[in-house]
C-alpha cells in the first residue's frame, strides 16, 4: 500500500489563504492525517465555516473536520499555554474529539518565557511577531533548547504527546484499516519569509519552502503526490524589509479598499497587512522551487469589489485590470502562467471554494 502526502504551500509572504484551503481539502478530498511541520503560534489560520470563525495557530486546520487525526511534527516549536488556549477556543466553536484526534511530537521544541521576552525585545526592525519564534529555533540550532520530552508537562496535555514518529502512526492505520493512508501537510509562513529567502534578515526562522515538510514531519520524499500552492491576486506582507510593488502614497484609497474587503489584518498580531500589487516573476520562482502542481487561489472577490487592478510582469512592466468579473481574472492569470489553477475561493466562507478542471 501506498501512502500519500500532499503539500499545502504559502507562495508569498503568508496569509495566502493556506488554512481554508487546507480546511477545504481535508473535508472535501480523501485524507486521514492533517499535519503541520513549521513554525508555531507566529502563524494565523483563520477559517469561516457556516458562519463559524476558527483561527488556529499550531493545531493543523483539518482539526475542524470530524474525523480527522491532525499531527504536530518536530520541525514545530509549541507554546504550551498557548496550545491549551487554542484547544479551548476551538472547542469552543463546537470542535469536538480534540483530546483523541490531536497528536504531538515529543521532540517539538518548547518556546520560553525567555524566548518571547528576547523576541518582544531584540527582535522589534524585524516586525516579528513577538512569539519567541527566532529565539526558540536558535536555542534549537545552538542544541540547548528544551524539547517537549524534557520537560514536565501537566495531565491534561500528557494524552496528547506522541512519542513515536508519524511513520509509525501511518503503518499502524495501514494495519487498523487496511487501506493507503493520505497525509496533508500544512505550511506556514510561505515562501519568501524562508530562513534562506533573499529578504533575509526580514524572515522567519526556519525553512517553509517543499523540503521542510519532508523534514519537519520525518517522510520520505516517495510519498510526495501534489504540492498545492496558494497565492492572492494581490501580496500582503506583514512586518518590515523591503515590499516589490507595494502600493503607493497616491494609490491609498486603493489600498484601504483591499485591507477592508480582505479584512487584511494578522489573525496573530492584529496588525495591518502592508499591500502590494502580483509580482508575476516571484510568484513563478515560487512555483518552481517548491515544485507546485496545483495552483488555488483566494481573495478574488477582493478585487471583483475593487474594480482596478495592477499584476507586474517583470519589475516595470504592468497590466491594468479594468472591468472584469472573477474568472476572467482566473483565466487571464493562468494565461500569463501557463498553469491551471485548480481551486478558486470566491468568498470568506467555506462553502466558497470553486474547484476547477
Ligand atoms: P517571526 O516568525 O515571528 O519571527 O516573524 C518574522 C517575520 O515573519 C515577520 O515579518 C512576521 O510578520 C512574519 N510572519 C511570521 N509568521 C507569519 C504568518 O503566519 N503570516 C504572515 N507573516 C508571518
Ligand atoms: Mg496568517
Amino acid at each position: 500500500m501506498k501512502t500519500n502526502l500532499d503539500i499545502v504551500l504559502g507562495l508569498q509572504y503568508g496569509d495566502e489563504g493556506k488554512g481554508r484551503i487546507t480546511e477545504y481539502l481535508t473535508d472535501k478530498h480523501n485524507y486521514d492525517i492533517c499535519a503541520r511541520f513549521n513554525g508555531g503560534p507566529n502563524a494565523g489560520h483563520t477559517i469561516i465555516k457556516n458562519d463559524v470563525k476558527y483561527v488556529t495557530h499550531s493545531i493543523p486546520s483539518g482539526i475542524i473536520n470530524p474525523d480527522m487525526i491532525c499531527y504536530i511534527g518536530p520541525g514545530c516549536v509549541i507554546n504550551l499555554e498557548k496550545l491549551k488556549t487554542e484547544i479551548k477556543d476551538l472547542e469552543l466553536n463546537g470542535v469536538k474529539n480534540i483530546k483523541n484526534r490531536l497528536l504531538i511530537s515529543d521532540r517539538c521544541h518548547v518556546i520560553t518565557n525567555e524566548n518571547i521576552i528576547e523576541d518582544e525585545n531584540h527582535f522589534n526592525s524585524l516586525g516579528t511577531t513577538k512569539q519567541g519564534i527566532g529565539p526558540c529555533y536558535s536555542d534549537k540550532y545552538k542544541r540547548i533548547g528544551k524539547r517537549i520530552k524534557d520537560i514536565e508537562i501537566d495531565s491534561d496535555l500528557k494524552s496528547m504527546i506522541y512519542s513515536k514518529t508519524l511513520l509509525d502512526k501511518v503503518k499502524l492505520l495501514e494495519h487498523l484499516r487496511n487501506k493507503e493512508i493520505n497525509i496533508l501537510a500544512e505550511g506556514a509562513q510561505s515562501h519568501f519569509l524562508d530562513i534562506n529567502s533573499n529578504d533575509y534578515p526580514f524572515v522567519t526562522s526556519c525553512h517553509t519552502t517543499v523540503g521542510s515538510a519532508l523534514i519537519g514531519l520525518e517522510l520520505p520524499h516517495t510519498m510526495i503526490r501534489d504540492v498545492y500552492g496558494v497565492f492572492k491576486p494581490y501580496v500582503t506582507k506583514v512586518g518590515t524589509g523591503e515590499f516589490r510593488h507595494e502600493l503607493k502614497e497616491i494609490e491609498k484609497q486603493l489600498e484601504d479598499l483591499i485591507v477592508e474587503y480582505g479584512m487584511e489584518f494578522g489573525a496573530t498580531t492584529g496588525r495591518r497587512r502592508r499591500i502590494g500589487w502580483l509580482d508575476l516573476q516571484s510568484l513563478k520562482e515560487a512555483i518552481n522551487i517548491n515544485g507546485v502542481n496545483k495552483l488555488a487561489i483566494c481573495k478574488i472577490d477582493v478585487l471583483v469589489a475593487l474594480k482596478c487592478f495592477e499584476v507586474f510582469l517583470s519589475s516595470n512592466k504592468s497590466i491594468l485590470f479594468t472591468n472584469y468579473k472573477s474568472l476572467e481574472i482566473v483565466e487571464e492569470l493562468e494565461n500569463l502562467l501557463s498553469q491551471t489553477i485548480n481551486l478558486v475561493s470566491l468568498g470568506p466562507e467555506s462553502a466558497s471554494l470553486l474547484e476547477r478542471k
